[in-house]
């Protein structure tokens, strides 16, 4: 980013009293002025933190309604409201109040990638870094697992002592990547390990090395001594990779790896959210009320 314009943010900062959190999937030159990058999960508990007044946030929607639940008495800023992502809007309130009545000793277990009415109805949420500990915690049997079938089912198999019903949730992006073309791209890159973020299909996530949230990928490829890496999940954690690994290459399989709600993020509309502090997120007092306790309980049962 050019030197102007940092110091224009920063100065906006200082005089809006404002913090920038950042997901790994939007443009690097966003992740590299934010004061805080990381995962769904980091970035949930760093919102509870910060003491700035206005927290501006470089993600989709439910990661900014997830820190103002969190933090009701702060305004959150998304850089942009129309980056949305689908996923969260895959599953209805009534599907969950059908699964509910059918199960006495039930769960509801939250992906982090739901609305805030979902949250609301929810027991408790997880994000891809926490939801194997978080389930393997909940003391009931039945785990009503929404709204990703992908991520569900990778926690299923980790978690045999449990009952799980799925839903049909899927993130395109994710999906996109095929089982085929990485298989194409292991042997092109022969020897190179395969990162894959767990909302990728059960056959992707079968012929991977590691599997885990960005923050773990961006972990995992830092700590390895190989010198390549194939990455399953979008490719704005590349960024990070990078910076964090100059010496080493990291190739993505698909043709489409990119998530195009997170690529509305942009450095422009991150200058004009700072300037107008708006837009906001809009919950009501009771709405917060009701997601909060899910996603309270996951921050404790992650522990
Ligand atoms: P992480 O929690 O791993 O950062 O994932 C968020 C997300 O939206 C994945 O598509
Ligand atoms: Fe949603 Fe997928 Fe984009 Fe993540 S990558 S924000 S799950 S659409």
């Amino acid at each position: 980013m050019e030197a102007e314009r940092v110091k224009r943010i920063k100065q906006l900062q200082q005089e809006k009293d404002a913090v920038i959190l950042a997901h790994y999937y939007v443009d690097g030159d966003v992740q590299q002025i934010a004061d805080y990058v990381g995962d769904s999960f980091y970035l949930s508990k760093v919102a509870t933190q910060v003491p700035q007044q206005n927290i501006v946030f470089a993600g989709v929607t439910f990661m900014g309604e997830s820190a103002k639940i969190l933090n009701p008495e702060k305004n959150v800023i998304l850089v942009d409201a129309d980056a949305d992502c689908p996923m969260a809007h895959m599953v209805t309130v009534e599907r969950i109040r059908a699964v509910r009545e059918q199960y006495a000793d039930l769960a509801v277990v939250c992906y982090v990638n739901s609305t805030a009415e979902i949250k609301a109805v929810s027991d408790v949420c997880v994000t891809s870094s926490n939801a194997v500990r978080v389930v393997k915690n909940i003391p009931k049997k039945h785990i009503f697992f929404v709204p990703d079938n992908n991520l569900g089912r990778y926690v299923a198999a980790q978690v045999p002592e449990k009952e799980f019903i799925f839903h049909d949730g899927y993130c395109h992006v994710h999906k996109s990547i095929l089982a085929e073309e990485l298989k194409a791209a292991k042997k092109a890159y022969p020897g190179a390990p395969v990162l894959t973020h767990p909302e990728c299909t059960e056959d992707v996530v079968e012929l991977s090395d590691f599997v885990g949230s960005t923050s773990e990928i961006i972990d995992y490829a830092t700590e390895s001594a190989c010198a390549e890496f194939l990455i399953c999940t979008e490719t704005g954690v590349l960024y990070e990779l990078q910076q964090k690994n100059p010496d080493k290459k990291f190739y993505p399989v698909g043709e489409s790896q990119i998530c195009p709600n997170m690529k509305k993020i942009t450095a422009d509309r991150l200058v004009q959210a700072l300037e107008t502090l708006a837009p906001v997120v809009e919950l009501s007092e009771q709405m917060i009320r009701d997601a909060a306790e899910p996603l309270k309980r996951m921050l404790a049962l992650a522990k």
